[in-house]
């Protein structure tokens, strides 16, 4: 594998395109979230399917965080071989050969999972009796995203059954409301996470009716967490896109009373084509993620619009005040959705000192790249 750059290079001798992560931007809202999670009195378990990367949760953990999250059994074991012990599967796992991976590594690592189905309890109970580990288990409820989770009435009796198996404890519900991370005004986002605590809040109702205590409600995301934190139903947040803060995320109306976080993660390319109305840069979608829409141009060239120009090309035409930029001209994106956008990468280039002369401090790798299974 060819790395893009190397350690000491100015920033101007990345090769393009390349993923580079601002390691000042990065370390701010790292602090920012971190400092946020304290004064609130709520634990940090910030979501590492955004970075994939030990070293960005080395710096989260060091700051404050519990652990991690991942969504796949696969970047728990990519995370856990690079020396990440604290993980959590916020996700449904059902496949028996998966469960078998995760209850052996649950014997090196202190690992948590999230159910849904009696079948995955089942299974789970069977691969941690194989293994002799033992794990904390969610209960995941619906509060609203319609994907995984249970209605919050179904609670009490899935607990119980993971409150009887000896390898599990119940370590309480996972509530994440995926779609109001990206509704634009705050208020909208503020209804729904007031109705998703009202759905927790009778989850909560069910299982003290049964008599089984719940230690704890894990969720929230960078499009909502202070209203999870003001709650007084969640006890800690899995917030994971503040890291970098992509383009989807800063269109977003900023949440009352969060702290502001900076773009973190971009992709350098470069003008390989020019014409008299337009020019192509070196990256197209092989570079990063168009689901959540194109990146937007930073820097020098801000303001140009992005029009996507296939697997290695992208388009920026001539606007109203905004001067194209030259042949051989270095222009910066910010990714439209960062997740996806750091699964196109094999490693992050950190630049310390900004993007104008700053110098590569370090790469890393992105471990958990192509973690699917
Ligand atoms: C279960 C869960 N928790 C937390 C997050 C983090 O959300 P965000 O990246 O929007 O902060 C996600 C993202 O998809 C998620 O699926």
């Amino acid at each position: 594998m060819r790395a893009p750059a190397r350690v000491g290079d100015p920033v101007h001798a990345i090769d393009t395109p390349a993923l580079v992560v601002d390691a000042d931007a990065l370390e701010r809202n790292i602090a920012a979230l971190a400092a946020f999670a304290r004064a609130r009195g709520v634990a940090l378990r910030p979501h590492a399917k955004t970075h994939k990367s030990a070293r960005s949760a080395q710096l989260q953990i060091e700051a404050g965080a519990v652990g991690v999250c991942v969504q796949k059994v696969s970047e728990a074991q990519a995370l856990a071989a690079a020396g990440v012990s604290q993980l959590y599967v916020s996700n449904e796992v059902v496949d028996p050969a998966k469960l078998d991976r995760l209850a052996d590594l649950a014997r090196g690592a202190r690992l948590a999972v999230a159910v849904d189905s009696p079948v995955g309890v089942e299974r789970l109970g069977r691969a941690l009796a194989r293994s002799g580990a033992s794990m904390d288990v969610f209960v995941e409820v619906d509060v609203g995203h319609g994907r995984c989770g249970l209605p919050p009435g179904s609670a009490a009796a899935l607990a119980r059954h993971v409150s009887g198996d000896p390898h599990m404890r119940f370590a309480g519900l996972q509530a994440y409301h995926g779609r109001a991370q990206h509704l634009r005004s705050a208020g909208e986002r503020e209804v729904a996470i007031r109705h998703a605590a009202s759905i927790v809040r009778a989850a909560q109702a069910a299982l003290s009716g049964a008599g089984i205590a719940c230690p704890l409600v894990t969720g929230a995301g960078t499009g909502t967490f202070t209203h999870e934190a003001a709650s007084g139903v969640w006890g800690e947040l899995q917030c994971g896109s503040y890291v970098f803060m992509d383009r989807d995320y800063a269109d977003n109306e900023p949440l009352p009373q969060a702290p502001r976080f900076e773009h973190a993660l971009f992709v350098k390319s470069q003008v390989m084509s020019r014409g008299t109305s337009h020019a192509v840069i070196d990256a197209g979608h092989k570079s990063h993620a168009l689901d959540s829409g194109p990146p937007s141009v930073w820097g020098a060239f801000a303001g140009l619009e992005f029009a996507n120009g296939g697997d290695e090309h992208g388009i920026l035409r001539a606007g109203a005040g905004h001067g194209l930029p030259a042949l051989g001209d270095t222009v910066w994106l910010v990714p439209g959705h960062c997740d996806p956008t750091v699964n196109l990468h094999d490693m992050y280039v950190v630049v310390r000192g900004g993007l104008e002369r700053g110098v590569v401090e370090e790469l890393w790798p992105i471990e958990a790249r192509g973690c699917l299974g």
